[in-house]
């Protein structure tokens, strides 16, 4: 097997160039719609914290593990997840990934089962049926056509979260609900940009009805799975059956049909758009490192025999996930997060105000001078198992950390694992012209212009 270890990193995809220092005023408002790490000033990665008071009345990017660690988990109760909840709210409502205390606490003992490593891994056969469809699909295009890998991605990972975590008989609920998540994405810029700069909610919002209009279709077509499910004669052990007969510890209370929605609605969002992108941007930097797709694919044959990838074969693909991880350095797919502090904080030296956002750029961190030799460069070999324990829980987190890290993290990976190694056993891809895709922040970290690619299926 081909292992790479220790070369001298030479590829530097591209990356956003962050402004010398914080900029303000419109030029700010017109970065942030533009791409909201357009913002993030090189201070955020050089430094561990950064106050800022240009976007609301107290603000601070925090990249420093140390001081992520007490905002994430030491002192996390300090911490609310206001902005999140603000601006997903009128979608998710008051599901898992938008309540706090005791109110996410009962809903997230309730999920968990569900996530279990071992039961994941009995998905893996769905994850590859949904791959070769789709290597079906490329394989009927003449040899080196150019792909839509970004739409790509996502048809592959949406069939996958509805076959396994959401099952519905009726195919037209998954496509209603991808085509308004859509629409969602592109309308979230204004709102987001309110949201963060705390703006008083009689200041008109460009695209608003929009975004109400696209979050009742994606509710209405959630509301049509429940039905379709209370219908039905037999219930599958799944995430809908288990979130309709949980109840609340506390009050006894079962969810109603609202916070059913809620929560399937979550997952359906958070379980596939970013998948999506962190298979996108792997195929990508794969296209441009001609020697980690021979080493991938050499890997692969000999862990498989050429056999359709298995749960067995999960753990032994360990080149294949040290560039899944890489790349998830890069351009991880949750390019920001945020907390709100809820009184007066300490952190580190700084003392926090009450009110003060933190804004957590994952991308800044994932790039932070101080913590990464050539930290814009491609190199999975730093997360080879020799080089790996060097590297900080708070250093590296496209999956958050303490409690609220994602739920689906060991799912995100085995899926991501089984649908690359799937299609690096039967496809070949290269760049479809000089197009080199900037990172933007949507909600998700997109490739800007799509991404393209020519793809060869024998
Ligand atoms: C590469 C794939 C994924 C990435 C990078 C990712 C990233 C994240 C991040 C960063 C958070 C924490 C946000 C914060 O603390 O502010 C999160 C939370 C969450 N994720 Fe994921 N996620 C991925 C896949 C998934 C999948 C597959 C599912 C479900 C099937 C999922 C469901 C959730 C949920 C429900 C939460 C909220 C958890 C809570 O607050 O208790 N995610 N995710």
């Amino acid at each position: 097997m081909a292992a790479i270890v220790g070369s001298t990193p030479t590829f530097v995809p591209p990356h956003v160039v962050p402004p010398a220092r914080a900029i303000k005023g419109l030029a700010l408002i017109a970065g942030f719609l533009r791409n909201p790490l357009e913002i993030v000033p090189q201070d955020a990665y050089e430094q561990d914290y950064v106050a800022f008071n240009g976007l609301g009345p107290r603000f601070a990017w925090v990249t420093g593990p140390d001081l992520l660690k007490t905002v994430l988990l030491d002192e996390s109760d300090k911490f609310s997840k206001s902005v999140q909840i603000e601006f997903f709210g009128p979608l998710l409502g008051q599901g898992i990934l938008t309540s706090e205390g005791a109110d996410w606490r009962w809903q997230r003992q309730v999920a968990a089962p569900m996530f279990r490593r071992q039961d994941l891994l009995s998905f893996v056969p769905v994850f590859v049926s949904a791959t070769h469809r789709l290597l079906d699909r490329w394989r009927r295009s003449p040899a080196g056509t150019p792909q839509r890998i970004e739409a790509d991605m996502t048809e592959v990972t949406f069939d996958i979260i509805c076959a396994t975590l959401l099952p519905s008989s009726d195919a037209t609920v998954g496509l209603a609900l991808e085509a308004s998540a859509d629409r969602l994405q592109r309308s979230a810029m204004w709102r987001q940009l309110y949201v963060t700069a705390h703006m008083p909610k009689w200041v008109p919002q460009p695209g608003a009805r929009r975004i109400r209009a696209a979050v009742r279709a994606l509710r209405a077509s959630v509301g049509a799975l429940l039905t379709e499910r209370r219908r039905a004669l037999s219930q599958p052990d799944d995430l809908i059956r288990r979130l309709m007969a949980a109840h609340d510890p506390v009050t006894g209370a079962s969810m109603n049909d609202e916070q059913l929605i809620d929560n399937l609605l979550t997952f359906y969002l958070a379980g596939h758009e970013t998948t999506s992108k962190a298979l996108t941007w792997t195929l990508y930097l794969l296209a441009c490192s001609p020697q980690w797709t021979v080493a991938l694919t050499e890997e692969i044959a000999e862990v498989t025999g050429g056999k359709p990838v298995s749960s067995d074969h999960i753990d032994k693909l360990v080149l294949t996930q040290q560039v899944i991880k890489e790349c998830m350095r890069l351009y991880p797919p949750v390019p920001t997060t945020s907390r709100q502090a809820i009184g007066d904080v300490r952190l580190g030296e700084h003392l926090i105000k009450a009110g003060t956002s933190i804004a957590i750029p994952i991308y800044a961190m994932h790039r932070h001078q101080k913590r990464w030799r050539h930290p814009n460069a491609f190199d999975p070999t730093r997360f080879s198992p020799m080089n790996e324990g060097d590297i900080s829980r708070y250093q590296y987190m496209p999956f958050g950390a303490g409690p609220r890290i994602c739920i689906g993290m060991a799912f995100a990976m085995i899926e991501i694992t089984s649908i690359l190694a799937t299609i690096l056993q039967q496809a070949k891809l290269a760049l479809a012209d000089v197009h080199a895709p900037l990172p933007v922040a949507r909600i998700t970290l997109h490739p800007k212009g799509g991404m393209p690619l020519r793809v060869w299926v024998p």
